[in-house]
């Protein structure tokens, strides 16, 4: 099963990867947690990755593919996995089919969650995330238990840097400029699925599982 979960910031791409991947026990590939990690490990690929995060704009291709194709080559990728926020332009996409056609596999699924503007930024503004364990939590939508604190591990809740109102607006308009293109593309190769992220999580986790289980991915 090898997945793509794409969509535009703050659509809920991590939140139903992160579901995807416990069910079918394959890993998530998530390259704006991969520079998270490494912006906050302070290595090269985090100084590399750092300016253009905070800015809203996108990893040079070069560096993100780079990372991609180490990562997909890891064993636990075998059986599967689901690429959460990669590809997002369609020059990565090109790569992408060439990094799977090496490795003899191609994407079985590709899963678009579709969520109006509107609420993008409500949901960007109030997501909030585990230092620990990464999990993701919304003020409103997805509260924890206990404010501020992780119901998983006890770890405290942060927010992303990039998740303001200004640098938001900056990278909505990079997805509608380098990524949106990617649904006519992914159309094009006949494995495209629309999905409706208006929905509460369980449903959109749902409508996911129905449309892997139902047609096969
Ligand atoms: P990345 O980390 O991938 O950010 P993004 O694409 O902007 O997407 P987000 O992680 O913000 O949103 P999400 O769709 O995962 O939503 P989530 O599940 O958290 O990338 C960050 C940066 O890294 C980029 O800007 C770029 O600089 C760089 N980068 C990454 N990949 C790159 C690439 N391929 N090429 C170049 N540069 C790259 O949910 C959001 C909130 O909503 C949460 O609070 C959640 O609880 C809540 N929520 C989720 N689902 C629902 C629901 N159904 N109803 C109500 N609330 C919900
Ligand atoms: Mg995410």
């Amino acid at each position: 099963m090898q997945l793509l979960i794409m969509g535009p910031p703050g659509a809920g791409k991590g939140t139903q990867a992160a579901k995807l991947a416990t069910r079918y026990g394959i890993p998530q590939i998530s390259t704006g947690e991969m520079f998270r990690l490494a912006v906050s490990a302070g290595t090269e690929l985090g100084k590399q990755a750092k300016a253009c995060m905070e800015s809203g704009k996108l990893v040079p291709d070069e560096v993100t593919v780079g990372i991609v194709r180490e990562r997909l080559s890891g064993v636990d990728c075998a059986k599967g996995f689901i690429l959460d926020g990669f590809p997002r332009t369609v020059a990565q996409a090109e790569s992408l089919k060439l990094i799977l056609a090496d490795l003899g596999k191609q994407l079985s699924s590709v899963l678009n969650v579709n969520v109006p503007m509107e609420e993008l930024i409500e949901r960007a503004i109030g997501r909030r995330i585990c230092k620990g364990c990464g999990a993701t939590y919304h003020i409103k939508f997805n509260a924890p238990k206990v404010e501020g604190i992780c119901d998983a591990c006890g770890c405290d809740l942060y927010q992303r840097a990039d998740d303001t109102a200004e640098t938001l607006g900056k990278r909505l308009r990079v997805y509608e400029a380098s990524t949106r293109p990617l649904i006519e593309y992914y159309k094009a190769v006949g494995i495209y699925n629309e999905i409706d992220g208006r929905q509460p999580i369980e449903k959109v986790t749902l409508e996911i599982i129905s449309i892997l289980e139902n047609r096969g991915a």
